[in-house]
């Protein structure tokens, strides 16, 4: 009988802690769907003690799950450890992840707590934990710079008081492959009691080997995995789901395990979690980027075409990317709209919602011949960004571009409900549409980030807009989709702006610090 991977999958906790990744709970409900479709065994659904939202969407998500587990972060104290008990609580089966630091350096300068007063704090979370589920997670943060001998009195003291699930995280991305492997076979042999506990890894991707230290874990018998969607996370991010569920799959010579993850709904993970955060993936990312499985040279494609395993070691169909899709128009009705919704894991609470969003779908299908379910995410997203979007509102623009002179855009937004235009030219049309919204509404921000993608093939996709700004030590993400690429632009700068507008919402679980 082949072993079970457990797959955890932290893109709801660590990859929304990257900056500007920040969802509302809608999102994070689509994207928790989808995760459960794909059948990931335990969803980190969040930080409970972050903020009430955050709290509100771990028990959104718990009630709404049924498939997968669901788990809620928590420092090990008294407060945080409650309240994940209590958001995880409605979870079919709730799942609690403690954690303290227990490397000197975040002991002495980040703690400020001698060896053994984590120790005890530890324990103590866990037994706490353990009075409301019996699936406890236990942490030592930083465990990648922590000293072995220590670690192992943490990890026998806190399966003794009742963690079922040891995770080792390599929170700074700081270890090679060969080492954290033989870290792991260490720590599972030395530990006297390790047979009761599940060994579990969380690699950090600073050094872009993430995926190989877990990889080496798995070989060396850690039978979980944490990791993100696209490799999404803090900094660098974090193992990438799709990654290290392939590896394991193709290379079934090589580990003795494997996940129970449907591959094939891998890539529209890809795309849900792109689309809602704005953080475009890399052409050349393997698995999800779009030439992962384009054979361009001439010499490969006709190998490809005389015998597909000349160059191709993984199935494009298996991991999502099917030549048959299902495609709507303008002539699909309201029930096929629905319908193809519905199995994307979308619902409306209201009929008036549906017909909204019926709507949109009409106008996009009379702009483009086939809408895809990409498409049709996006249009989702737009339409949460569009009740989030409370100062401010785009109502229409206009823009001239010609060679030889200076493009000029005129843009009219509604600000607090007053509707307002600016003209303004500049670098470009995007530069001289962002330049007169800078016109309605004046702030000072800085643009870190400005990227289109197109959803979806043809000269009539949809562009997908990435704006990232800073304002006051804040970074947040805007997205805008439409088939005119300056509208998208000026739509996601808009979603920026309006999110710099709302108070910083939680703390961040590792740095004390809001986000
Ligand atoms: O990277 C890390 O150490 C973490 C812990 C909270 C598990 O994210
Ligand atoms: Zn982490």
């Amino acid at each position: 009988m082949q072993e079970r991977l457990i797959v955890f999958d932290t893109t709801l906790r660590d990859g929304e802690q990257s900056p500007g990744a920040s969802m509302t709970t809608e999102e994070k409900i689509r994207i928790a769907r989808q995760l459960e479709k794909m059948h990931v065994d335990v969803i980190e659904a969040g930080f409970p003690a972050a903020s009430p939202g955050d709290f509100d969407a771990v028990q959104a998500i718990a009630r709404q799950v049924q498939e997968s587990k669901i788990c809620g972060l928590a420092r090990a104290n008294e407060s945080d450890v409650a309240q994940a008990a209590a958001a995880v609580a409605p979870a079919s089966a709730p799942r609690i992840h403690t954690f303290i630091a227990t490397s000197p350096i975040h002991m002495q300068d980040k703690l400020r707590m001698a060896p053994d007063q984590v120790l005890e704090r530890a324990v103590a979370a866990v037994k706490q934990a353990r009075n409301s589920t019996d699936d406890v997670e236990f942490s030592p943060e930083d465990a990648g710079r922590s000293e072995e001998d220590f670690l192992c009195r943490v990890i026998e003291a806190v399966i003794k008081a009742g963690a079922s699930t040891i995770n080792i995280p390599d929170t700074v991305g700081y270890t090679m492959p060969s080492q954290f492997g033989e870290l792991i076979a260490r720590l599972i042999s030395r530990v006297p009691n390790s047979d009761q506990a599940v060994f579990s890894v969380h690699c950090h991707n600073d050094l872009g080997v993430a995926v190989a230290n877990s990889l080496a874990a798995v070989q060396s018998g850690a039978r979980q995995v944490e990791c993100t969607v696209n490799g999404l996370g803090e900094r660098a991010g974090n193992a990438s789901l799709e990654e290290i569920v392939m590896a394991i799959r193709t290379r079934q010579d090589v580990f003795t395990c494997d996940t129970g993850i449907d591959s094939t709904q891998i890539l529209p993970a890809s795309r849900l979690v792109s689309n809602i955060t704005g953080f475009p993936v890399q052409p050349n990312k393997a698995i999800v980027g779009a030439n992962a499985f384009a054979h361009e040279a001439g010499i490969h494609q006709d190998g490809v075409i005389k015998r597909r395993e000349t160059y191709e070691i993984m199935r494009a169909e298996d991991v999502g990317w099917s030549a048959n899709r299902i495609v709507l128009g303008k002539h699909s009705g309201r029930a096929a709209v629905k319908e193809r919704l519905a199995a994307l894991g979308i619902e409306f609470e209201t009929e008036e919602d549906l017909n909204r969003t019926f709507g949109h779908f009409k106008e996009l299908a009379d702009k483009k011949h086939e809408v895809f379910d990409e498409d049709l995410q996006a249009l989702v997203t737009e339409r949460a960004t569009e009740q989030l979007n409370e100062r401010l509102q785009f109502v229409a623009m206009k823009f001239v571009s010609q060679t030889g002179e200076m493009p000029a855009a005129t843009v009219t937004l509604r600000v607090d409900g007053v509707e307002e235009s600016a003209t303004s030219t500049g670098d470009g049309v995007v530069d001289a549409s962002f330049q007169a919204v800078d016109g309605v509404f004046p702030t000072d921000n800085t643009l870190l980030l400005y990227s289109v993608n197109a959803i979806t093939a043809g000269s009539d996709s949809q562009g997908e807009v990435s704006v990232r700004l800073q304002s006051g030590g804040r970074i947040v993400n805007g997205q805008g989709a439409d088939t005119d690429i300056v509208m998208a632009s000026v739509k996601a700068y808009i979603n920026a702006l309006n999110k710099l507008e709302l108070p910083p919402r939680r703390f961040h679980p590792q740095s004390e610090g809001t986000v």
